[in-house]
């Protein structure tokens, strides 16, 4: 999925706009002069089939506009869109329809369900809307909701159901489309702490099995760097800053992204793989896996000097020792002073 240096002006007059942003005026100074909000500008990236790829910014940033450009909610105002090789802003009304029924589907924050309709029959809508005949979306729907772990709900209501129970009925609902793609906007943001920390494991979990493509949007850095493959930072509807978890923390590219990373648990969400001394393969009495974090590593420098790291196959990659985690997490004194 690319987006092509993507703006998008909300406003009548979006040529002034545009041409006072090209010749490099600020969102504030084109808002000031010619009443046009400046919602993305000059917006370029590049999501990997199979990552998840998360969008973090302040409210107001651009966030929602900036996914709704993937299933054309929104049309830019100067820019490209593509998509598993089409270009969604080419498509007939016929092909776009088509492109939202079986290549992206969307989880909203406020869940976005239909309230007089059973659980079941919620997740089983978007099959319902494609053509797909009772019996097979039923049976459709049935899986998804176990998976989720609502198996019992399904001809419960949505008011009969927690926050967390409908946001549960809003994943299944999307993941029953079985798209190649997921959009994500803020959908675990109105959950409480615990359980949204439960549904990120979760969704952590279906990815191991789906291997989907998921560009989820959040306000909450933590959150971005637990799911993320990859993070993309909005300030004022420009990315700032986009790399791994690791390349944000180690190397905020300003002021903005350094901070949030001041408020960051390291110990929890550097992984040794980003750290690890790739050439040290010698043999070692204790290995952990590449994504274990500094936090889980800790406890074994009370038994061990260096630590082998292997990768999800089993096969050795590299080592740490217990200078390098403490070294990380202690480098963002080099932010502060
Ligand atoms: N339909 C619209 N008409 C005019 N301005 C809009 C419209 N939608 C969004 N905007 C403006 O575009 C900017 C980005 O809004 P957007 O909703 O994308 O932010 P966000 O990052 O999703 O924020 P939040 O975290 O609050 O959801 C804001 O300045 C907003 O006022
Ligand atoms: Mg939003």
């Amino acid at each position: 999925m690319d987006l092509r240096r993507v703006t998008k002006i909300f406003g009548d007059r979006s040529d002034m706009a545009l041409a006072m942003l090209n010749s490099g005026a600020s969102k504030m100074e084109v808002q000031q002069k010619t009443g046009q909000v400046v919602g993305l500008n000059d917006v370029s990236l590049s999501v990997e089939r199979g990552e998840i790829f998360v969008v973090m910014g302040l409210s107001g940033s651009g966030k929602s506009t900036l996914i709704r450009h993937v299933n054309r909610l929104i049309d830019p105002t100067s820019g490209e869109v593509l998509v598993n090789g089409h270009d969604v802003l080419k498509m007939s009304l016929d092909e776009l329809r088509a492109y939202r029924r079986s290549e992206v589907a969307m989880v909203f924050q406020n869940f976005g369900l239909l309230p007089h309709r059973t659980v079941i029959d919620n997740v089983a809508y978007g099959l319902e809307v494609r053509g797909a005949e009772k019996g097979e979306r039923l049976e459709t729907a049935a899986r998804w909701i176990e998976t989720v772990g609502l198996g019992g709900y399904e001809k419960s209501r949505p008011h009969e159901l927690s926050g967390g129970q409908q946001q549960r009925v809003g994943l299944a609902r999307a993941l029953a489309m079985d798209t190649g793609i997921l959009l994500m906007d803020e959908a675990f943001s109105a959950l409480d702490p615990l359980i949204r920390s439960g549904m990120q494991e979760q969704l952590l979990d279906l990815q191991n099995k789906l291997h989907k493509t998921i560009f989820f949007i959040t306000h909450d850095f933590n959150e971005a760097i637990k799911i993320g493959d990859r993070i993309a930072v909005l300030n004022d509807g420009e990315l700032v800053q986009t790399g791994t978890p690791e390349d944000i923390i180690f190397n905020p590219a300003d002021s903005y992204v350094s901070d949030f990373v001041r408020d960051v648990n390291r110990a929890r969400v550097i992984r040794v793989g980003a750290i690890m001394d790739r050439n040290q393969l010698a043999p070692c009495q204790a290995e952990v896996q590449e994504n274990s974090s500094c936090e889980d590593v800790l406890p074994l420098f009370a038994r061990h000097d260096w630590i082998g790291v292997v990768n999800d196959k089993g096969k050795r990659v590299g080592s740490v020792s217990a200078k390098q985690v403490i070294g990380a997490l202690g480098a963002h004194h080099k932010l502060l002073d």
